[in-house]
């Protein structure tokens, strides 16, 4: 949510600003902006929208600033004030010598407002991070120092934030902190960058410093100071970044979400090497530190997750309870947060998540940990402020995923669940043999089974552009793949802007099927398995109401041709894997309408990648 960027040292700024601006767009693309030290003062460029936009407002200025070698820069997902030029990151105070970028949410900024104002300070935004430019240059007027001016303000505020502030009257100095917000530090040769996530820096270094809560650090070209919050001086610790830096291509595809959805056989073999070989042999998780004793001292397991990730728990939750025994909740960490949570050293507290920044997650496993919990992490990044507070790591290993909506990056959570599951089966002994030789032996021919969907993907498009011209999709599924349904509609909405919904096939007739009439699509997620005749007496009801009807499905039963409008086929799967094959369909689905609509398919309207606010 919202990214930042900063750099000082000897080369042109502007360049590695964009750039790492640009590796940052997925945390958000309302507006973008950067600040740019000249020899006498500091120039600020906006733009709303894109950050192509930012590009075409600089380049008649280009004279003007290619020579600087000091700026900070920001791209926006709005949370206070429109996403406008005005309310567009860097801020300024009132005389224009301080600037500040921000991701996070000043929580008291309405009272810091009213006292800045009643000091004479004119506000132009409505954004809170703008209290924080007046706020810092109100200090400074009297410490006539950046640090110190930056280290008493984070006193007075409350909130979450990641700040890179720089001043007029100090020439060759970056200001950095932050509080429950990603921030990271470059350390180059005579230079260093300032950012919100990896890929802004990885292409100028490998040497990185993760600041904690509250540190607040003063970069020059030369030097690096690290001050706690007791204002005492630290010995910064550099790590290595194990990241190499990747030249992130459409490969043909028209968008990163197509290339992605098709990148999901070989995520699925990627995840699995080393993890399990044949149908035969032990899951090997060597990140995962449960053993026998602390999985028979578990009397329950917590997961929690948002959005996509928390579809991916939904069914995390079945099958661990189905082959491990042990009772599983899932709730969505925005709600867990916020009532008196009941976990403590006997309980598993599994956190799902792509991005492994995601604020409400993050602040759930801290509560977690806290009263005693294991900690399991699951995610794309082993690198990120999730995985340091983890106890068990399960890398999903799906690559970059640079498209808004999560595709290869939830296939990959299922599999990590299904490893997960079978292992946690393993130790505990709760599972037959001869199902897990034969669960294995399916899950190893999962990624053939999804190249054959994509093989016939233009059935797919048909089915899509047939239903793309609606104002409301209805998805209906049972048991292990009633997340499908949810999972489905999600990707729907949020790239088409088609209100999509996914339910409990059972719950249509206690209210839902009042819409239904001859312009609903009703998409039936029809696997073989407990509840298919059960789904198939719901799509009857549907039917009944004169719904469009679709059916997703691995049978070749011929009464489904009277009943469904069209019919998407997939291959022979066991019900407990049914969730990995039938969900490509329905991202297909989603990509097609979005595309056939003309939507921006990778970067739908007023989403982010990475949501690091509460
Ligand atoms: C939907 C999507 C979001 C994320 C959610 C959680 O396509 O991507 O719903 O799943 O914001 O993000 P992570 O998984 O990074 O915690």
């Amino acid at each position: 949510m919202c990214g930042i960027v900063g750099y000082v040292g000897k080369k042109p700024v502007v360049d590695i600003l964009l750039d790492g601006l640009e590796q940052l767009e997925y945390r958000g693309y309302d507006s973008s902006g950067i600040a740019i030290k000249t020899a006498t003062s500091i120039d600020v460029y906006k733009a709303e929208g894109k950050l192509a936009n930012l590009r075409d407002v600089l380049r008649p200025n280009a004279d003007k600033i290619t020579q600087s070698t000091m700026g900070i820069g920001h791209i926006r997902w709005a949370t206070h004030g429109a996403p406008t030029v005005l309310n567009a990151h860097p801020h300024t105070c009132n005389c224009g010598n301080l600037v500040v970028v921000h991701n996070g949410i000043i929580e008291n900024y309405k009272e810091l407002r009213s006292e800045l104002e009643a000091e004479g300070c004119t506000f132009r935004s409505q954004t809170d991070t703008e209290t924080v430019s007046h706020l810092v240059a109100s200090i400074y007027a009297e410490v006539k120092d950046l640090t110190k001016a930056v280290q008493i303000a984070t006193k007075k505020i409350e909130g979450a934030y990641a700040l890179c502030i720089m001043h007029n009257n100090e020439p060759e100095k970056l200001v950095v902190t932050k509080r429950n917000a990603p921030l990271l530090i470059g350390v180059g040769e005579g230079e260093f960058f300032v950012a919100s996530d990896v890929p802004a820096i990885i292409k100028h270094t490998k040497k990185a410093i993760y600041l904690t809560d509250n540190q607040v650090a003063t970069l020059t070209p030369n030097s690096l100071k690290i001050e706690n919050e007791k204002e005492e001086e630290i010995e910064p610790k550099v790590e290595v970044l194990p990241w190499e830096p990747v030249a992130l291509s459409k490969m043909g595809y028209k968008h990163f979400m197509l290339k992605e959805i098709h990148e999901q056989p070989d995520v699925i073999r990627n995840i699995l090497v080393g993890k399990l070989h044949t149908s035969n042999s032990p899951i090997v998780l060597n990140e995962v530190k449960l053993n026998k004793e602390t999985l028979k001292n578990l009397n329950r397991i917590q997961v929690i997750a948002c959005g996509t990730s928390l579809h991916a728990a939904m069914i995390g939750k079945y099958i661990i309870e189905n082959f491990c025994e042990i009772p599983v909740d899932v709730e969505a960490s925005s709600e867990y947060i916020y009532r008196k949570t009941v976990t403590d050293e006997h309980t598993l507290v599994i956190g799902v998540s792509q991005s492994g920044e995601t604020a409400d997650t993050l602040t759930a496993i801290k509560q977690s940990k806290a009263r005693g919990s294991h900690i399991l992490i699951i995610t794309n990044r082993p690198d990120s402020a999730m995985a340091r507070e983890a106890d068990s790591l399960v890398p999903v290993s799906a690559g970059i995923e640079v498209s808004v909506a999560a595709t290869k990056s939830y296939i990959a959570q299922l599999t990590s669940f299904y490893l997960l599951a079978l292992y946690m089966a393993e130790i505990k002994g709760t599972m037959a043999q001869s199902d897990l030789t034969n669960l294995k032996a399916e899950m190893l021919l999962l990624p053939q089974k999804i190249e054959q969907i994509l093989a016939h993907k233009e059935e797919i498009q048909t089915c899509a552009r047939k239903y793309a011209n609606t104002r409301d999709f209805i998805y209906i599924a049972r048991g292990i793949n009633y997340p499908t349904a949810l999972e489905g509609a999600l990707k729907l909405k949020e790239i088409s802007y088609i209100n999509a919904t996914g339910y409990p096939a059972g719950e249509l007739k206690h209210g839902p099927i009042a819409m239904l009439d001859e312009t609903m699509p009703v998409l039936s997620v029809l696997m073989k398995g407990s509840v298919y005749e059960k789904i198939l007496s719901n799509s009857e009801e549907a039917k009944a109401r004169n719904a469009r009807m679709i059916a997703l499905t691995n049978s070749t039963d011929a009464k489904l041709d009277d009943l469904f409008d069209f019919i998407i086929r997939v291959p022979e799967v066991t019900e407990l894997l049914s969730p990995i094959v039938a969900m490509i369909p329905l991202q297909l689905i989603a990509y097609y309408i979005a595309e056939f609509l003309g939507k921006d398919v990778d970067q739908p309207r007023n989403l982010a990648k990475s949501v690091t606010v509460e």
